[in-house]
């Protein structure tokens, strides 16, 4: 029997597997998925073709490429049954947490171990269908039907609003959508992984990844960056406003993380998206308060490598695409349904049950049940 290995709180540091999907270059800033860097994705590949890429292993050939849109069009509408069951939702609850009850019920007995490409498609292809028709009945609007020649993103925006978006929101979300693709062990693919090892099913998997994705220390910060971004109001206040917040022992949303010790890749592109989608009020304010945190930070938490993360440029490019608010973090699940998927199958093509041990530190064994009480 080995020594027991006792690990940094958090799991930081440890490697829990292999996996061939994606590469989080924490200590120089690169992520990379398949061997393609996301610089060599944004402007050339679609959504689509990512999906290919990081399901398959190799960007598609043009046909393949054709087939695929094809065939993610075709698997958009929903089945009614699970169309019914969007109104019998409670008529508050959060998009995210109506995603992840209707993501429930949507394998419809079908959910079966091992996870396979096609319910992997079906996946990508119903989610964003599924938050669409929730958003539009909490708004008290009809259904909109999706429309097989608009793209992913572009076939998204289009259903939330029932008008064909403009060009510039629809290439901003599709580059959102291929930079939260995959992030290799992070909490949410974590769970699913470990949901998975089980042999417990794909969507029984997402519905955990959708659980771990909501805290502010995963994906749910984005809402509260552009909370920030109010509350600041003006780059003038910037400075005074993320010193006074730091003061309080606040954490800003959208800076500092676990793997990346230089600036999140990710974020540098979206700040280049944020150019061309966001209000220019809104990217001076951004870029403000960015500068503000990041001096701010430096002197507060010398020893801190405290950088930009994904979710703050995340949260201007979300807005800058006419996405409310309770939207931010549901999207970003939209985007991460590939990367489950991916994982999904990784983690049952060698699949050994995820279960570490923890080590006791409660009362010593031998205590006896008071007398006349049951
Ligand atoms: C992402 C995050 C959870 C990573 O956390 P982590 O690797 O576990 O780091 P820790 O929580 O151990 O933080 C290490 C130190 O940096 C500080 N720190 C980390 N992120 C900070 C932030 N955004 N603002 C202020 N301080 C921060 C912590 O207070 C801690 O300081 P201390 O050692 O003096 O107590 C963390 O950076 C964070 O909370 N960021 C804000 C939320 C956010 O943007 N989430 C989206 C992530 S993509």
């Amino acid at each position: 029997m080995p020594e027991p290995l006792q690990v940094d709180r958090g799991l930081e540091h440890v490697v829990v597997g292999s996996s061939g999907i994606t590469l989080v270059a924490g200590e120089t800033g690169g992520l990379v998925y398949r061997g393609f860097s996301i610089d060599a994705l944004i402007g050339k590949a679609s959504y689509e073709g990512v999906v290919h890429l990081l399901l398959q292993g190799d960007p598609p050939s043009p046909s393949e490429l054709a087939g695929l849109r094809a065939d993610l069009a075709r698997r958009r509408a929903i089945a009614p049954a699970l169309a019914h069951l969007v109104p019998a939702l409670p008529p508050k609850v959060p998009p995210l947490d109506g995603l992840r009850t209707l993501l429930s019920a949507a394998g419809n007995g079908r959910a079966t171990y091992p996870p396979t490409l096609d319910q992997g498609y079906d996946l990508i292809a119903q989610a964003p269908t599924l938050l669409a028709q929730l958003v539009r009945h909490q708004a008290g609007q009809a259904p909109v039907p999706p429309r097989p020649e608009l793209g992913h993103a572009a076939n998204f925006l289009y259903m939330l609003r029932g008008t064909p978006p403009e060009e510039r929101q629809a290439r901003a979300l599709e580059d959102y959508f291929i930079l939260l693709a995959d992030h290799g062990m992070n909490a949410s693919t974590f769970a699913l992984r470990t949901v998975l090892s089980t042999q417990a099913d794909l969507l029984s998997g997402v519905v955990a990844a959708l659980a771990a994705l909501k805290g502010p220390l995963h994906g749910g910060a984005p809402a509260k960056v552009s909370d920030m971004l109010d509350a600041v109001g003006d780059p003038a206040a910037a400075e005074a406003w993320v010193r006074a917040a730091l003061g309080r022992r606040e954490r800003l949303m959208g800076f500092g993380h676990r793997a990346y010790k230089t600036e999140d890749p990710r974020a540098v592109l979206l700040r280049q998206i944020a150019e061309r989608v966001a209000d220019p009020d809104r990217l001076a304010l951004a870029l403000a308060v960015e500068r503000a945190a990041l001096a701010a930070l430096r002197a507060a938490k010398p020893g801190q490598r405290l950088f930009t993360n994904v979710e703050f440029y995340g949260a201007v490019v979300l807005e800058g695409c006419g996405l409310p608010r309770s939207l931010f973090t549901p999207a970003f699940a939209l985007a991460r349904t590939v990367g489950w998927t991916a994982h999904a199958l990784e983690q049952a093509a060698d699949n050994r049950l995820i279960r570490p041990d923890i080590h006791y530190t409660g009362a010593p064994a031998g205590r006896e049940w008071p007398a006349g009480v049951a």
